[in-house]
């Protein structure tokens, strides 16, 4: 027999829903009675085609996406994003702008650069190790820009935007991927929002990027084909095979959010778990959130008890009692707990107590 499932604090992948886990193993073998399983389907059958459009179709209910954005899955995750972006947008002056609000926006960045685009950092955080969000104005953007790129949540640093920049005229990329769901968003704000989908939607291998209409058609003809946007709009997410099972469970997740209240009653739950996780880490003597408090994230809070060696003793006897993962970025250390949609509220109460008494033992 297998163990107890653990709490996974994990920053991606990461828990997925109970009832959807079930739900797909309960189908594994016989997809809804097909005599077949998702994971053995061909990308065209009827079976299929019917998942995609409906996966499709929950996103737009649950994010109220308006008929002029397209929805497309595509695989390579969000790095893809990173270069799949500019190619498909930088088309007129070749001039991006960038908040670096920490790793993932610089690694944007640097895509950019390395493609041979105009790319400029307009804001960044990082002589503050990205512990706060700029804000930035209309005037930080060359008016020649063809967009401008920010990352919404940032995973490894556990900042979220407070704020919608206001870029005018100027298309508005955001990577989504770690708070996807967890807030609802005027997508017209926006005029890309993509999100790899390995934290709040799916297991890991595609993204999901929501594209204003106008924004498509407009790439060289001489980029890859599989990384010109139109090319999945005009294939519905199927131009070569697609990755069937991530879409699949995409699509149940979707319907799952929708049916405990949408994503407004998911953001009710993840600030009540979020608000709990960082009071107790206020009002504690012992730990510390480095993160400027109208920055913090709901979906990845990070914090240190300031001794390396105890932080390191902190995760390994967490993981022995079933809170896995709550180590920080390799690169910036300390202790994260991911909280992602899924994770249950008892997740957040096990990591307090959990906390509480390893304050008292080593104190
Ligand atoms: C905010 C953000 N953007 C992009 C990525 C990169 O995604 P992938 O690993 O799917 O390429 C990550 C990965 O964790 C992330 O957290």
């Amino acid at each position: 027999m297998s163990k107890e499932r653990a709490y996974n604090f994990s920053a991606g992948p990461s828990m997925l829903p109970l009832p959807v886990l079930e739900d797909v193993q309960a189908n594994l073998l016989n997809y809804k009675g097909c005599g077949e399983s998702v994971l053995e389907m061909s990308h065209r059958s009827a079976e299929f085609k019917e998942i995609l459009a409906d996966a499709e179709k929950s996103l737009r209910d649950i994010m109220n996406i308006p008929d002029n954005y397209k929805v497309v899955f595509v695989q390579g995750g969000g790095t893809l994003q990173f270069a799949m972006v500019p190619m498909n947008l930088a088309v007129k002056s070749g001039k991006i702008d960038f908040v670096v609000t920490g790793q993932w926006a610089k690694k944007a960045y640097k895509e950019a650069e390395k493609l041979g685009f105009d790319a400029k950092v307009i804001a960044s955080s990082e002589d503050d190790v990205y512990t706060w969000i700029p804000k930035i104005t209309k005037d930080d953007i060359r008016p020649d820009a063809d967009y401008v790129h920010i990352c919404f949540n940032n995973t490894i640093y556990g900042t979220h935007y407070p704020y919608i920049p206001d870029t005018g005229d100027i298309p508005l990329v955001a990577d989504m991927s770690s708070c996807i769901l967890s807030e609802e968003i005027d997508v017209t704000k926006f005029g890309i929002i993509w999100a790899g989908v390995q934290k709040n939607v799916a297991p890991a291998g595609i993204a999901v990027a929501i594209i204003r209409e106008d924004l498509l058609g407009k790439a060289p003809a001489d980029i890859p084909t599989y990384l010109d946007y139109n090319v999945h709009v005009e294939k519905d997410s199927a131009y070569n095979t697609p990755n069937t099972f991530s879409i699949y469970v995409s699509g149940e997740v979707f319907k799952y959010i929708k049916s405990i209240g949408g994503v407004a009653e998911m953001h009710r739950r993840d600030v009540a778990k979020a608000t709990k996780l960082y009071d107790y880490i206020d009002n504690s003597d012992y730990y510390r959130c480095p993160v400027n408090k109208e920055d913090r994230s709901l979906m990845n809070v990070v914090f240190v008890i300031g001794d390396e060696a105890v932080e390191k003793k902190f995760v390994s006897e967490a993981k022995a009692a079933g809170l896995h993962n709550l180590g920080g970025h390799r690169t910036v250390g300390g202790m994260r707990a991911s909280i992602y949609n899924a994770m249950p509220e008892e997740g957040i109460d096990a990591l307090i107590e959990f906390m509480e008494k390893f304050k008292a033992e080593n104190k």
